[in-house]
C-alpha cells in the first residue's frame, strides 16, 4: 500500500513505469485565491487514474493547471520529464496534452464532420470508427445531438488528436448509465492500445474505482491518500468519513 496518511506528503509513486505526466509540489490558484497546495501526482503510460474528492477540493483546478489555464505558483508539472510551465494552453496541447471539460467545449452550429476536420491528425485515432454511432449523424449540427452524442464527440476529438496524456472532467455528468460504459469502455480500450496517461475527474465513486488502475483523494486542495484502486475500495468507508464528509 502506499501512503496510509491523513496528509499525504512526498513523491507519489506511479503505477505501471515511468511518469508521463508528473505533477509535483504544486500550488496553484486563481488570482490571490491558493487552490492547490503541494500537489503530487502522476500518470504513467497506459494508465487511468481518477482524482476524487467533494466538491470544491480542488479537481477541476488540477487539471485547468496541467492545461496551463490556472496559474502555478509553485511546485512542477512536466510531460515527460519536460517542465508545461510557462508554455500557453495552445503549446501544452501541441505537447500531446487533450482535455476534455465539463463542459466538453463543443460549437454547437458546428456538424460532427466540421468538428472532426478541424481536429485531425494523421496519427489520431478515427472517431468514428471509434464511435460508429456517430455516423448517421455526422452531418448533423451538434447543438441537436443528445448529451451521450455529445460526450463522444467531445471525447473523441481529443483522441484524434493522438494525445500521450488525457485529461476527463466529470465524462459521466448526466448520461444514461450505458452510455457511460460505453464510453468509459472506451478510453479504457484506447488507454491500453494507444499507452495513453488519462486523468479523470469522476464523481461517482464506482466508476472511478471500476475503470481506474490507481485513485487519488484531493480535499481542501490537498492530496489526502492514494493508491490503487482495490487498496481504496477497500478502505472506502474509512475514505468517506475522513475526506468527502459523508
Ligand atoms: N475561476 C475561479 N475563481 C476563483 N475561485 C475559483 C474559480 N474556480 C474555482 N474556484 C474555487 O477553487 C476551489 C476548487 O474548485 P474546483 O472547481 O477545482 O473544485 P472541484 O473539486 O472540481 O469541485 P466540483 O466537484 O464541485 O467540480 C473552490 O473553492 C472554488 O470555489
Ligand atoms: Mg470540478
Amino acid at each position: 500500500m502506499t501512503a496510509t496518511v491523513s496528509e499525504h506528503s512526498g513523491k507519489t509513486p506511479t503505477g505501471s513505469g515511468s511518469a508521463v505526466l508528473d505533477i509535483s509540489g504544486v500550488d496553484a490558484g486563481y488570482g490571490p485565491i491558493r487552490v492547490l497546495q503541494g500537489v503530487d501526482l502522476s500518470v504513467s503510460a497506459g494508465e487511468i487514474v481518477s482524482l476524487l474528492g467533494p466538491n470544491g477540493a480542488g479537481k477541476t483546478t488540477t487539471l485547468l493547471a496541467c492545461s496551463g489555464m490556472v496559474r502555478v505558483t509553485s511546485g512542477d508539472i512536466r510531460l515527460d520529464g519536460r517542465s508545461l510551465l510557462r508554455s500557453s494552453p495552445h503549446a501544452i496541447a501541441r505537447r500531446r496534452l487533450a482535455h476534455v471539460p465539463e463542459d466538453r467545449s463543443l460549437f454547437p452550429s458546428l456538424t460532427i464532420d466540421e468538428h472532426l476536420r478541424l481536429c485531425a491528425r494523421p496519427d489520431g485515432l478515427d472517431v468514428l470508427e471509434l464511435f460508429p454511432e456517430l455516423q448517421k449523424r455526422r452531418n448533423k449540427r451538434v447543438g441537436v445531438l443528445s448529451g451521450g452524442e455529445q460526450q463522444m464527440l467531445a471525447l473523441g476529438r481529443a483522441l484524434a488528436a493522438g494525445p500521450r496524456v488525457l485529461l476527463v472532467d466529470e465524462m459521466s455528468m448526466g448520461l444514461a448509465p450505458v452510455v457511460v460504459e460505453r464510453l468509459f469502455s472506451a478510453l479504457q480500450d484506447i488507454a491500453v492500445s494507444a499507452g495513453l496517461a488519462v486523468l479523470m475527474v469522476e464523481q461517482h465513486v464506482h466508476l472511478a474505482l471500476k475503470y481506474a488502475q490507481r485513485g487519488y483523494v484531493l480535499a481542501g486542495g490537498r492530496v489526502r491518500t492514494h493508491g490503487t484502486t482495490e487498496e481504496l475500495r477497500e478502505r472506502w468507508s474509512e475514505i468517506e468519513s475522513s475526506y468527502l464528509g459523508r
